[in-house]
């Protein structure tokens, strides 16, 4: 069973942070449409949703991934970078201990979910604005006895690792090659996003399919020239607050909880 916990959208989403992008209006109401439509493809994808209830003082609340790494064995629950985002945190770790023991990433450490990339058991950690060398030492502690590599990555432009490169397929990422250099992550097939569209690096592959959001259409006829299934959601208003497909949940493999 795959559970995909999300956090549905907070009323005060227009007051959220932003790092590479200039503030837009935000729809609420069409960004809750969005949202459902996106746990919807989850659904779809076999996934059974857990649907947190909103917090209406949290403004990036939705963005579940942030605040959570959650392997096979274990989750990190992290300290984001945002100082406006750490009260996420409590209400996704009683989520999550249904299915996992819990760990805690400890000050002076920062880290977002946004910054790891899991490769098999490598995982890599975008040394951004928001994910910091303590942080990533502090999930290297934790997760090397259970078989992982934890490694930094440099990555600028833009918000987190995973804004820059995704997994698309089995041995296939998809890359914004002026953010970070895909030759860090080894033997891949590397799609590049299409010039026109450099926020199109993140997409949320789930079993064979990748959700992926509709307002990246040159990118999207790359990933099927190679192959990938794309299931198009619709994600705007939540790409004003500089959100993506992955951001917005967190996916479990579930077991007894060890
Ligand atoms: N608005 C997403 C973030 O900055 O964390």
């Amino acid at each position: 069973m795959t559970v995909a916990i999300t956090r549905q959208v907070s009323a005060a989403i227009g007051e959220c942070e932003l790092t590479h992008l200039p503030r837009a209006l935000i729809d609420v109401d069409r960004a809750r449409r969005q949202h459902h439509a996106y746990e919807q493809a989850l659904v779809a994808q076999g996934c059974d949703v857990l649907s947190l209830p909103p917090q209406p003082e949290l403004p990036d609340s939705v963005f579940v991934e942030d605040v959570a790494i959650v392997l096979d064995e274990i989750a990190v629950i992290t300290r984001p970078g945002a100082q406006s985002r750490r009260s996420e945190t409590l209400s996704v770790a009683e989520a999550l201990t249904a299915y996992r023991r819990i760990w805690f990433v400890e000050a002076p450490g920062t880290l977002e979910g946004g910054d790891v990339l899991r490769l098999g058991n490598r995982l890599f950690v975008g040394l951004s604005g928001r994910s910091n060398q303590s942080g990533i030492m502090q999930l290297r502690a934790v997760a090397w006895p259970y078989g992982y590599t934890v490694s930094a990555v440099p990555v600028a432009g833009c918000l987190h690792l995973k804004s820059a490169v995704t997994q698309v397929a089995d041995r296939m990422l998809l890359v914004n090659p002026q953010w970070v250099d895909a030759s860090i992550f080894g033997q891949f097939t590397v799609i590049d996003v299409d010039p026109d569209e450099p926020y199109a690096a993140n997409g949320l592959l789930v079993g064979d399919r990748l959700i992926y959001p509709a307002s990246f259409p040159r990118t999207r006829l790359r990933l099927e020239a190679h192959g990938v299934t794309v299931v198009p959601v619709d994600v705007s208003e939540l790409q004003k607050a500089e959100g993506a497909v992955t951001c917005c949940s967190l996916i479990v493999t579930a077991s007894e909880r060890p």
